[in-house]
């Protein structure tokens, strides 16, 4: 498949840590329910894993903020938790509660039981999604593809739902080693190959969400979370339509291991707002490019207050390549579209030469 030329390339300029005219932005979360658009689609859809199964309207959601900001990328509008609902665990949300799975995976007869999906075959749904999406783009903007760390899709799968102590996957971990690390092995295959699959039908850039890895010890984060993100980018492909397709690593609350991070082979870190941009910086050198990092709650301040964090963030990060403007995790649903508006354009005006 031959897409159109790409038209605004400072994402991935600035991922390459190359000059770029003005600081690229997007955001996390940015296709989500704060936009009135987004939820009359996700009313039409139905549930929210009918709008990720629907690629006209995945698609549609994915546009909704471009359509409305300044953003120079777009992200597949999908969920994390589409490779464990592949495997059989039954996926869905409850109100309120977030995702929750039908079944749990807590025994080695539960772990050898787990299917290595087949992308193509078994998550054909987000394959479409990514052509779609990259065929209606049109060339605008870059188009991000995303996964879960294997960690984090295991806390998901283990606790059966967001949990506050990882109560049984840690006890896994302490406990059961090899266990752990058998799980962690089909997530990593898994997500390799689902990466891939979405980098093969138009994916520009890809992003693995560590949300949890933060939970870990300073001993066990490598061992259980990195190490598994590491081998996922030795199994990317790296080089595709002709471009390289960089990778983002994600662990929120990372911040104390930012130099092992940047050592994994990847093209830039994804930062929360609980370290200084600047100090992240001075750490990772010139290894890797920085994508970050307000607060999301700076949003619900007046535009007066974002704009002088934005300004805070700019300056402290300082004059050099490889800055992408984000929020530090995804915008929340409560959350004025004009203040997210104030956000990205106190980026544009203000991150420009
Ligand atoms: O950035 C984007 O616009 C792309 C879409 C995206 C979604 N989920 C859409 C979504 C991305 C990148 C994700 C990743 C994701 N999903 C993560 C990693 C990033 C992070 O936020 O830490 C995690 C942990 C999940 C799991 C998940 N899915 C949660 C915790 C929730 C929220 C549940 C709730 O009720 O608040 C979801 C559902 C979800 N994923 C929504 C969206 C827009 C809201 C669902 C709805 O419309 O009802």
């Amino acid at each position: 498949m031959t897409y159109a030329a790409l038209k605004n390339d400072r994402f991935l300029k600035a991922l390459a840590r190359e000059p770029v005219d003005r600081t690229p932005v997007w955001m996390m979360r940015q296709a989500g329910r704060y936009l009135p658009e987004y939820r009359a689609t996700r009313e039409k859809a139905g549930s929210f894993m009918d709008l990720c199964r629907n690629a006209e309207l995945a698609c549609e959601v994915t546009l909704q903020p471009l359509e409305r900001y300044p953003l120079d990328a777009a992200i597949l509008f999908s969920d994390i938790l589409t490779i464990p609902d592949a495997m059989g665990l039954g996926l869905y949300f409850e109100p309120g509660e977030g995702p929750k799975f039908r079944k749990t995976v807590r025994t080695e007869q539960d772990i050898a039981a787990l299917p290595v999906p087949d992308a193509e075959r078994d998550l054909d749904y987000v394959m479409r999604a990514v052509s779609t999406i990259r065929r209606e783009l049109n060339g605008r903007v870059p188009l991000i593809g995303f996964s879960g760390s294997p960690w984090t899709l295991a806390t998901y799968m283990v606790e059966g739902g967001p949990s506050k102590d990882f109560r049984h996957l840690k006890g896994m971990v302490y406990g059961r080693p090899e266990l752990a690390h058998a799980l962690l092995d089909k997530l990593a295959r898994s997500v390799t190959d689902y990466l891939n699959a979405q980098i093969r039908h138009g994916a520009q850039a890809v992003q693995i969400f560590d949300t949890w890895g933060g939970a870990l010890s300073a001993e066990a984060y490598p061992e259980f979370s990195l190490g598994y993100m590491k081998r996922i980018v030795d199994g990317l492909i790296r080089d595709h339509e002709g471009r390289k397709v960089p990778v983002i690593l994600f662990t929120k609350n990372g911040g104390l291991w930012l130099e092992t991070m940047a050592d994994s082979g990847c093209d830039a870190l994804g930062l929360d707002w609980t370290i200084n941009i600047g100090e992240a910086r001075r750490r990772v050198g010139d290894r890797v490019a920085l994508q970050g990092n307000l607060d999301p709650a700076v949003l619900y301040a007046p535009p007066a207050a974002i704009r002088a964090e934005v300004k805070r963030i700019l300056d402290d990060f300082g004059d050099h390549p490889g800055h992408i403007f984000n929020l530090g995790h995804g915008i929340t649903p409560q959350v004025d579209p004009e203040h997210a508006r104030a956000f990205i354009e106190a980026v544009v005006e203000l991150g420009s030469l």
